[in-house]
């Protein structure tokens, strides 16, 4: 049962008052919700979901993960935040712990996503310059299209989405935008000697979950290498379990007990965030050897709250959880039910015409164009029926839930997913 909240107010009302006093730059599903606990989340009139987007990947640990809330709570009553002017004694203890969870000489930590991405820019074009050797001012960047890497000015400038970038310009310089799983591109762009870096996602989630070709990763981190190109990979929204290793650029190692990080695929910068808080807060981090981390000095770079005592004991928490509940494991047996269910479905339904993603991290495709609403009246039906996702696109909707979930549960999601896409209308 659902404990008393501290608001009288109901769903409608909270929902006007954010449409009257918040900046309407975002369109949330209509639910208001009040409380969380593993793979549920109730409303604040009570009605209990399936959060089946786990803020887009950030509860992977499952919604007030005990001890975390308990990890967070006694250091909140300890110590929260000194700044990086002092050193804290939870700091050092958190960078060995992350550098050797995933195999690095050095971590550097921040607070968004967005800004371990901008913070891993800023590495690359500053080894440029001391290592590299590239003229001041002329190191350039891969992205590719369809990316997604957060919303900060210098993010979006290597972004193709027009609603992330119309009407924001001037853009940051500097940028070569090539297109995905493309590898002849990325040759062609490597050839200008002044790029510094390739920046990937190795699944594109806000794109609708888009999976590479095999091997797709390890001959771009070749290409890379062969031209000493730095390959870089967002994996704020893939790592920390979520695609059924530790890493989606772990290849195929089984992350059993502690991850390798494959030598042919394992990034130059590994850029972390979400889940690395156990959705408690935020908690980002850009990891690099020392030949790139060092390029950066005092004084060069930094953030009030990144590396704050809180943060530290929160993130060492919530990856001894994902070694400990086996959530590598799960979320990769799991994905397998969870894709053959869908799978049954899309040869069922006239509506759903693909289904794909690795882990816990999938998709379906709707058919539908892009610029339909028929991905958020799904998704709209799928509320009513107690299960909560969002599209990512008009057409595509992505089905990512906390990696604690069962395999009962996630057949009780196939089935009130099936049951609504099956009631749907097709076009
Ligand atoms: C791959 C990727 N990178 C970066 C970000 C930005 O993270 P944040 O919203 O914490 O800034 C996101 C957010 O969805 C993401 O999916």
């Amino acid at each position: 049962m659902i404990k008393e909240t501290n608001t009288k107010l109901s769903s409608v009302e909270l929902m006007k008052m954010e449409d009257k006093y918040g900046a309407h730059n975002y369109h949330p599903l209509p639910v208001v919700l009040a409380k969380g606990e593993g793979v549920y989340v109730w409303d604040v009139e009570g009605k209990k979901y399936f959060d089946f987007l786990s803020a887009y990947s950030a509860v992977n640990q499952g919604h007030c993960h005990p001890r975390i809330v308990d990890a967070l709570s006694k250091q909140a009553n300890t110590l929260t935040l000194t700044s990086r002017a002092f050193y804290n004694n939870r700091l050092g203890e958190y960078e060995k712990f992350m550098s050797e969870y995933f195999n690095y000489d050095k971590v550097l930590p921040m607070n968004t996503g967005v800004e371990a991405v901008e913070t891993a820019l800023k590495l690359c074009r500053k080894w440029a310059y001391e290592v590299k050797g590239i003229p001041n001012n002329e190191a350039k960047i891969v992205f590719v299209s369809g990316n997604f890497h957060g919303r900060t000015m210098a993010i979006i400038s290597g972004s193709v989405d027009p609603a992330s970038t119309k009407g924001f310009g001037p853009y940051m310089p500097g940028y070569i935008i090539i297109p995905y799983n493309d590898l002849e591109a990325l040759k062609e762009a490597l050839e200008d000697p002044t790029v510094a870096g390739f920046l990937v996602e190795p699944i594109q989630g806000e794109a609708g979950v888009v999976v590479p070709d095999e091997g797709y990763l390890s001959k771009a981190k070749a290409l890379c290498a062969s031209k000493k190109v730095l390959f870089i990979a967002d994996e704020v929204q893939t790592g920390i379990a979520r695609t059924g290793t530790l890493l989606a650029t772990c290849g195929n190692c089984n992350c059993q007990s502690h991850c390798e990080n494959k030598p042919e695929i394992k990034p130059d910068i590994l850029i972390l965030g979400k889940a690395l808080s156990g959705g408690v807060f935020p908690v980002s981090a850009v990891l690099a050897n020392d030949e790139i981390m060092l390029s950066i000095k005092p004084g060069e770079h930094g953030s009030t709250f990144g590396g704050n005592p809180l943060a530290c004991v929160v993130a060492v928490e919530a990856l001894n959880i994902v070694k400990e509940e086996a959530l590598m494991e799960n979320a990769m047996r799991l994905g397998k039910v969870f894709r053959k269910r869908m799978q049954d479905l899309v040869d069922k339904s006239d509506l759903v015409t693909l289904v794909r993603g690795k882990g816990l991290l999938n998709a379906i495709v709707i058919n539908d164009d892009e610029e339909s609403s028929t991905g958020w009246d799904i998704c709209v039906a799928l509320k009513e029926n107690g299960l909560l996702a969002k599209p990512t696109h008009g057409n595509i909707i992505r089905f990512a839930p906390p990696l604690v979930i069962t395999e009962e549960q996630i057949h009780a999601c196939c089935d009130i997913i099936e049951k609504t896409i099956l009631a749907f209308p097709a076009n």
